[in-house]
């Protein structure tokens, strides 16, 4: 039977210019670190840090200009805008509707969602949701942040792991048979648990009576719920579809840490091949993690038509979800 699909017709990303080897956190920040520690622990080498003045908004409309490109759709056939992001312009407007501004985009809607790390995931489900139902044929869903405004830069247990960017993704409406040869989203799936709450927060913000405004991470906690949540996650998406690990063919999972990524390549038996890993030169730029990884991936031409893409993610909340796509 003939159903609605949402497909993926382009991916595009931002990094802003400065590069920030570890080596250069230790010398001029000021960090008791090592290139060796970062590396060791995370597989993080560099990352990148946005200029004076460059806001989440302005790199999410360069990653859905490059997307837009890709795809070779023009700007005035989108009509729906979703950011993900835990560091907006400002509490509002949306950093959604200011993309929307830049773009010169007049129709339709923009709004935020704010799921942390999984802030991607959990856009790309509701833009899935509003394609389904006829609410948006065309649709950006971008993950953009500018963490090194919310990290405390004497906290050397948080403050090397995250870098700024922004990835975007055009979403078009597409039909399929409701079978998971189709085209397309096959399905999402989302979860949060608020107990956990506070071993990834930041601390303060618009609207808190107190605080700090900067990120707080317990990371040997968030560690120990990251590889059992994902490969859970994965696994309900791929029941979900009666697919199985050897229909994946690459894993984008959100780049937090090396030995995360790596753990869920052993879960799930990929070969590390299959695996696309770019913590290593963005290191965590949390939303905007896998559609950097996407646009990376794309951009090498390493996702071909009909290739089966898990994505998964974990962060604040706790939240953590997946999604598997068919380009
Ligand atoms: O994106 C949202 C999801 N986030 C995550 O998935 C992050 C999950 N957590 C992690 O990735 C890891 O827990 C970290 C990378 C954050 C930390 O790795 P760890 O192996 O759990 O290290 P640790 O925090 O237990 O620290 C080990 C040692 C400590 O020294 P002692 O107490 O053993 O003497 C730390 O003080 O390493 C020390 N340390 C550092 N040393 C050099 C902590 N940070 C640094 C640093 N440079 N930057």
């Amino acid at each position: 039977m003939a159903m609605m699909r949402s497909l993926i017709a382009g991916c595009g990303g931002y990094l802003p210019e400065r590069c920030v080897p570890n080596a250069a956190l230790a010398a001029e920040f000021g960090i008791e670190t090592s290139d060796e520690w970062i590396v060791e622990r995370t597989g993080i080498r560099q990352r990148h840090i946005a200029a004076p003045g460059e806001t989440a908004s302005a790199m999410g409309s360069a990653a859905a200009r490059q997307a837009l490109e890709r795809a070779g759709i023009e700007v005035s056939a989108v009509d729906a805008i979703i950011v993900a992001t835990a560091t907006p312009d400002s509490a509002f407007p949306a950093t959604a509707v200011r993309i929307q501004q830049q773009l010169g985009i007049t129709r339709g809607f923009a709004f935020d969602i704010a799921a942390a790390c999984t802030g991607f995931v959990y856009a790309l489900s509701v833009a899935d949701a509003m394609i389904r139902t006829g609410q948006a044929r065309c649709a950006l869903v971008i993950g953009t942040e500018v963490f090194s405004r919310i990290l405390d830069w004497t906290d050397r247990g948080t403050c090397v792991l995250f870098g700024d960017g922004a990835g975007a993704v055009v979403v078009t409406a597409g039909e399929g048979e409701g079978k998971s040869t189709d085209r397309g989203i096959l399905s999402t799936h989302l979860h949060s648990d608020g107990r956990h709450g506070d071993i990834l927060l930041v601390d303060g913000g618009a609207g808190s009576t107190g605080g700090t405004g900067l990120l707080r991470m317990a990371g040997k906690e968030v560690f120990r719920h990251a590889v059992s949540k994902l490969a859970a996650v994965v696994d309900e998406a791929l029941a979900a579809n009666g697919l199985g690990h050897g229909d994946i063919r690459w894993l984008v999972p959100h780049q937090a840490n090396l030995r995360i990524i790596e753990a869920m390549g052993r879960k799930l038996n990929l070969p590390r091949e299959r695996v696309v890993v770019t913590v290593g030169q963005h290191a965590n730029t949390s939303a905007a993690s896998i559609p950097l990884a996407l646009a990376d991936a794309a951009g090498r031409g390493m996702i071909e038509r009909g290739d089966l893409v898990a994505l998964e993610a974990i962060g604040g909340g706790l939240t953590w979800g997946a999604a598997l796509v068919r380009f």
